[in-house]
């Protein structure tokens, strides 16, 4: 049996990528699989946290004892999660959210041969559920993001980050690499956290990742 230390926690995942609608048959989206979010999830249950998932459109395997949301849009995430968030003790947001949407939304299916000169989409931005959550956290709640990048200055992007949505802990990875990010077994990450300490974790599988992310916030 894994060690018990989250038993008691209300803990919320967000997972997967978000779909934004641009009439009823197609959306602008990401190459999320919720891989990463569903091993935060199953390790914090195991742990015997009390887990309860916001998940976008994509496979992700979870473990019947965890409680899931399914939403397709960027703004059904963000009102799920604002709505749980004051009843839950942590949150770890991994999920690729669109920062952006279609401006607007068509109700009839746009006809191709309207479109034969090309077409232009406006979009407008989504809202930061992350930021969000970090703007309303109290002193007791944790709260854990993500930041995928395809820079070398890394660190000091996640510092900015964990400083600007006032999380305890970032966890930064590359995603212009084959062994990382969307859709990998494993990850390569920088963890940046509140106190200022920071660590380069070697090459992992998620499920590991997810194991140090819960060690990491106990000890912090
Ligand atoms: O700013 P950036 O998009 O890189 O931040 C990534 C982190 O913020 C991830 O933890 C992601 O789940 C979260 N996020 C969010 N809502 C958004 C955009 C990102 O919760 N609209």
């Amino acid at each position: 049996l894994a060690p018990q230390d989250l038993a008691g926690r209300k803990i919320l995942v967000t997972l997967g990528p978000t779909r934004e609608f641009w009439d009823p048959v197609r959306f602008w989206s990401n190459p999320s699989t919720g891989r990463m979010g569903a091993a935060v999830a199953t390790a914090a249950w195991l742990r015997g946290a009390q887990v309860h998932v916001v998940q976008g459109p994509c496979p992700a395997w979870l473990p019947p004892g965890i409680q899931v949301d399914s939403v397709t849009s960027a703004q059904e995430m963000y009102e799920r999660s604002l709505s749980l968030w004051p009843s839950m003790d942590m949150a770890c947001l991994t999920a690729a959210v669109c920062d952006f949407r279609p401006h607007n939304q068509r109700q009839q299916k746009f006809k191709k041969e309207a479109g034969e000169q090309g077409l232009d989409i406006a979009f407008a931005p989504n809202p930061d559920i992350l930021q969000t959550l970090g703007s309303r956290k109290t002193p007791q709640q944790r709260l854990i993001g993500f930041a995928a990048e395809t820079s070398d200055a890394i660190q000091s992007i996640a510092e900015e980050k964990l400083r600007r949505k006032q999380l305890d802990l970032i966890l930064a990875n590359r995603i212009d690499r084959t062994d990382a990010g969307f859709a990998s077994a494993t990850n390569h990450v920088v963890a940046v956290d509140a106190h200022g300490r920071h660590e380069q974790w070697p090459l992992m599988d998620k499920g590991d990742i997810a194991w140090r992310i819960w060690d990491w916030i106990l000890a912090m």
